[in-house]
């Protein structure tokens, strides 16, 4: 087999795989945009839902230039990224630290996105296919606007607000953490009846 008959297969395989991994996420991202508590960070998820559905139609037509099947194969890499988000946000009690780490999940997916879509579109180019080179690039830089927004967020609203719920528990360290989950609730009526007799 030449180097590039192997090229061409390894290709084939890395676009079977991004192909489930989106496939994958156009499932997750409606489910992680309902428990965003940030409305910029929810409607930056729902944004990229839609690019995300793009990506997947966009593969489609590159399996078509290439007279491949439309098929992907499991992406586990896409899979596991996803379990691991998902048991962090489970264990966040914190309406902005549950943003924040749903932030640190979701750039770690779109990272992955990124050396994927990077890597076939080099090979796309090497192997002589141009145009299927181009519609990479277009998801690529859709998957690096994603990624700088999430940044965006983070350093604007959701960290700030994560840290500062981490400060209050410090300085209530009896209140908050009486009971775990109960506790912080508790904790954070307690901070609305503070807040609210600030106002009176
Ligand atoms: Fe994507
Ligand atoms: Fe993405």
């Amino acid at each position: 087999m030449s180097s590039m008959e192997s090229l061409a297969d390894l290709m084939q395989d890395e676009l079977k795989d991004i192909y489930d991994a989106e496939k994958q996420l156009t499932k997750a991202l409606p489910k992680l945009a309902k428990k965003a508590t940030n409305e910029q960070l929810r409607e930056a998820i729902e944004q990229h839902l839609q690019e995300t559905e793009g990506h997947v139609e966009r593969l489609e037509q590159i399996f078509e230039r290439l007279g491949m099947p439309a098929k992907g194969k499991k992406c586990e890499g896409m899979k596991h990224l996803l379990e691991e988000g998902n048991d962090m946000i489970g264990e966040a009690e914190e309406d902005a630290t549950r943003d924040a780490v749903m932030i640190a999940g979701a750039q770690k997916v779109e990272h992955y996105e990124i050396a994927s879509y990077g890597t076939l579109r080099t090979w796309a180019n090497l192997l002589g296919h141009t145009e299927v080179a181009s519609l990479l690039e277009e998801s690529l830089e859709e998957e690096k606007q994603a990624d700088q927004k999430l940044t965006s967020i983070a350093e604007s609203f959701v960290n700030a607000q994560a840290a500062e719920e981490a400060e209050e528990e410090e300085e209530a360290p009896a209140r908050g953490r009486r009971t775990g989950a109960r506790g912080m609730r508790q904790s954070a009526a307690d901070r609305g009846r503070v807040a609210n007799r600030g106002r009176r």
